[in-house]
């Protein structure tokens, strides 16, 4: 799946542009990140696909077809799935529980329901093995775990992840980043936002760095290899 963003405008309030002309591709079956330092847009970009926030001018053009500002159900029915920072848990319900709410688009199909969270019970088994156990009660890393569990039940082919390793311990990042370069190799097409640059940068085919709303370099991998202590210094300046 192949996703195009145009001269995206988008803002908060009205006429404040966080979003300023960006243009980026992802290319089907490819992991591309975008970093940039905080407050340039990151998130706002990933809202402005998911159709969370509506852009104010500009393209969003899956396999060429315009969505820009179509609703989230829709999105998700188009097999895309967004993964916000804030974790989207219950953590007063299990684990099973939370896999079946996560459902919700095609709740109505019990068959189906059924067979998606045993589907991600068996693909996750660490949630498997605590799949009665309240969420609340799980670590920080299962947590997120889940949360990518449950954007996978509707067996999306584009992901886009927001920051997936914030507070948690490397460790416990580097295994979230392990599982999202699992799921590329599954074919999924992942646009990934970051502030742990070294991370993402390793699982990364293409690059973008953001600066004010806008794409300020692009390139591949092995165009930033060695470059990126400059990088990521530039912007504690
Ligand atoms: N809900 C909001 N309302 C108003 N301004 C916001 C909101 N969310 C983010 N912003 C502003 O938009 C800009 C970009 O934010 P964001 O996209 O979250 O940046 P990043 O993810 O790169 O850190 C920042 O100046 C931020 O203050
Ligand atoms: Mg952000």
């Amino acid at each position: 799946m192949q996703l195009e963003v145009q001269d995206l405008h988008a803002a908060y309030q009205r006429d404040l542009f966080v979003l300023r002309g960006l243009d980026l591709t992802v290319a089907e079956g490819d992991v591309s990140i975008v970093i940039g330092p905080n407050g340039s847009g990151k998130s706002t970009l990933l809202k402005s696909i998911a159709g969370v926030l509506k852009p104010q001018r500009g393209a969003v053009l899956l396999n060429g077809e315009d969505i820009t500002g179509i609703r989230l159900d829709e999105i998700i029915r188009r097999g895309i799935c967004y993964i916000p920072q804030e974790r989207a848990i219950f953590p007063q319900m299990s684990v099973t529980e939370n896999l079946e709410i996560g459902c919700w688009i095609f709740k109505r199909n019990r068959k189906l329901v059924h067979e998606r969270v045993q589907w991600a019970l068996e693909r996750f088994p660490a949630l498997k093995d605590r799949k009665n156990q309240l969420v609340g009660s799980l670590s920080g890393g299962l947590q997120r775990t889940l949360d990518i569990a449950k954007s996978l039940l509707a067996n999306p082919a584009l992901l886009l992840v927001d920051e997936p390793s914030v507070g948690l311990a490397p460790l416990v990042a580097q295994s979230i980043y392990a599982e999202l370069f699992a799921l590329k190799q599954e074919g999924k097409t992942i646009l990934l936002v970051d502030q742990d640059v070294q991370s993402a940068m390793e699982i990364a085919d293409w690059v973008y760095v953001l600066d004010l709303g806008r794409v300020q370099t692009r390139g591949s991998r092995e165009d930033f290899a060695g470059q990126l202590h400059e990088l990521v210094a530039s912007w504690l300046l």
